[in-house]
């Protein structure tokens, strides 16, 4: 085990999210943080491969001791195989950070025997660093273990503690599926402008760009899409009149509704089953 200047991570799966988060860690151990990695992949990306040997990251030992932080970030449905191999990781003193959706700290805890654990839920942004990821601990978490997580969570991008573990199906039904959502919003919005008489190419183009756009304006401004949105309204204009059909009581709000409530109620049942 490591002094807490140079904690010890082992992080077993490396695909999409995995790797933006050893991406990030391999940023700071060259920028002179103090991280000791670990890392187990069947399938490296050879790039990243160089870039972990580069920092002295040990990869795929065939065996090893205790870490301060095991990471899990492979598929729900590898868990439990990789949790053979990842219990060699988990000692007394061990905090379990897991990015699997849906699998609880209660099935994290026993399955890896350790009782501190933190279970986390990212969402595709995070692959850019652009993400924001929810997490909740568990009682036998220490402040230094929350702090810790933060840190190796900062990668994927904004941060965010939850303090009930039922509130991750929320999570999960609005910041962990909710890109899905808004790469719709792109999708239909498209078929709208192609349907008013714009060809196929130009309405995607202008489709796709308006939705990210207006999240670089909302994220870079800091001002609410409350205001954002009064900003491209004037009165008795083109925007009011579509408003007038989306704000409607039978518009998007009681959809949106709606659909989360249904996302939530399935994060609850996968998670009983
Ligand atoms: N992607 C998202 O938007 C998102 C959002 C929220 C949460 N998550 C969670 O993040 C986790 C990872 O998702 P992902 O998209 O990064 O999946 P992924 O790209 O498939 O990465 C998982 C990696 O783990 C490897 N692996 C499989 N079994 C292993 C084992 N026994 N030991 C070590 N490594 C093993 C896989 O290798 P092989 O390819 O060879 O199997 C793969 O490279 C999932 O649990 C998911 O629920 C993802």
């Amino acid at each position: 085990m490591s002094s807490k200047d140079a904690p010890t991570i082992a992080l077993v799966g490396a695909g999409a999210m995995g790797g933006a988060l050893v991406r990030g860690w391999i940023e700071a151990v060259r920028k002179g943080g103090g991280l000791t990695l670990t890392v187990v992949e069947p399938n490296f990306d050879p790039v990243l491969e160089r870039e972990l040997d580069a920092v002295g990251a040990v990869l795929n030992p065939p065996e090893a001791g205790p870490v301060d932080v095991l990471v899990l970030a492979v598929k729900p449905q590898a868990f439990a195989e990789a949790a053979k191999s990842a219990k060699q990781f988990v000692g007394e003193q061990t905090c379990v950070l897991s990015i699997m959706a849906g699998v609880t700290i209660d099935n994290l805890s026993r399955a890896l025997g350790s009782p501190r654990v933190v279970r986390a839920m990212p969402n595709t942004p995070a692959r850019i660093g652009r993400g924001i990821t929810a997490y909740v601990a568990s009682p036998a978490c220490s402040e230094y273990d929350k702090q810790l997580v933060e840190q190796l969570l900062m990668p994927l991008g904004t941060v965010e503690s939850i303090n009930a573990e039922r509130l991750m199906d929320v999570v999960t039904a609005v910041s962990g599926s909710g890109p899905a959502y808004v790469f719709l919003l792109a999708e239909v919005l498209a078929v709208a402008a192609e349907q008013e008489g714009l060809d196929r190419e130009t309405a995607i183009r202008l489709a796709n760009r308006t939705v990210a756009g207006a999240g670089a304006l909302m994220l870079e401004t800091g001002d609410s899409a409350n205001t954002l949105r009064k900003q491209v309204m004037s009165p008795g204009g083109t925007t009011e009149a579509a408003l007038d059909i989306l704000a409607a009581p039978d518009g998007l709000a009681p959809l949106l509704r709606r659909a989360v409530a249904a996302a939530a109620k399935r994060s609850r049942d996968l998670g009983r089953g």
